[in-house]
């Protein structure tokens, strides 16, 4: 897993959006995974800026997010799938028919998630996840005790997960207790994983991610196993990780690295 410590959110935002672009402008029609939540919110103002004086272009981008509450119809403010709207999509030049959410009202759960996977496959496999992590150390809504093997399904929400949204919600009783999520394994076969994560409360999640053993406990453990993992953390989600130091030495010596490189390029 490769670490970087940014000092605060916005450089975490900046640096994120960094390699979506990235992405993006050497494969015009990459398909992105994408997270909703407060964490990414940063990386996507930072990618419409992009699109807006950069001119990146999304139109022929794909994405699939991770999950969808059971219930909400997109039009739910609460939903996922009007997040995405709001948040992104509609303040770029996506074409609204290459996003996928996971649909809350399906009727028929298991054929919705099989062909949910079955898209992503027929789209050739997510280049890019992003994610965030919840406090409990869940990634998408792969609660504790998920199978580290597991595809997109329903997944009862924990009470600290519930607790965590009802501030969007309003109220506890509000938060659906249901989603739809990608599963751990379908998370893994993504090509890359970009996990975010700010703020002192998620000191703990990342230091039990980055540091601790693979455990269903913790389902972003399971990101130790992919190949190809960046964390961007900020100070304060940092916190906690005992090789701090050692992952500023090498993101350090990997920038001499790839300067030394640009320059060699350039002749
Ligand atoms: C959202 C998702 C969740 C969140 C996590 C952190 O699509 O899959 O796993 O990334 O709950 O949420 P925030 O960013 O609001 O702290």
């Amino acid at each position: 897993m490769r670490v970087i410590v940014e000092s605060t959110p916005n450089e975490v935002a900046r640096h994120a959006a960094r390699i979506v672009a990235d992405l993006v402008r050497r494969k015009p029609k990459c398909v992105l995974g994408l997270a909703t939540g407060s964490t990414p919110l940063g990386m996507y103002a930072e990618l419409i800026r992009m699109h807006r004086e950069e001119g990146l272009d999304f139109s022929k981008v794909v994405t699939f997010n991770l999950d969808e509450y059971v219930g909400l119809e997109p039009a739910h403010p609460q939903s996922y799938r009007y997040f995405m709207d709001e948040h992104f999509f509609r303040h770029i030049n996506i074409d609204p028919r290459h996003t996928h959410v996971p649909d809350g009202r399906a009727l028929d759960f298991d054929a919705h998630c099989q062909q949910y996977e079955k898209l992503i496959r027929d789209c050739g496999g997510i280049d890019l996840q992003v994610l965030g992590i919840g406090r409990d150390g869940h990634i998408a809504f792969n609660e504790p005790g998920s199978s580290l093997g597991s595809r997109t399904r329903l997944k009862t929400l924990t009470a600290e997960t519930v607790r965590d949204n009802a501030r969007f919600f309003g109220s506890e009783e509000a938060v659906p207790r249901l989603a739809i999520t990608m599963g751990v394994g379908t998370i893994l076969e993504s090509r890359q994983c970009l996990l975010l994560a700010c703020g002192s409360s998620k000191a703990r999640a990342v230091r039990d991610t980055v540091e601790g053993p693979i455990t269903a406990q913790v389902t972003a453990s399971a990101l130790q196993l992919h190949r190809d993992v960046i964390c961007i953390l900020d100070e304060q989600a940092a916190a906690m990780l005992a090789r701090r130091d050692y992952y500023r030495e090498v993101e350090a010596l990997q920038s001499r690295l790839e300067a030394a490189r640009r320059a060699r390029a350039e002749g």
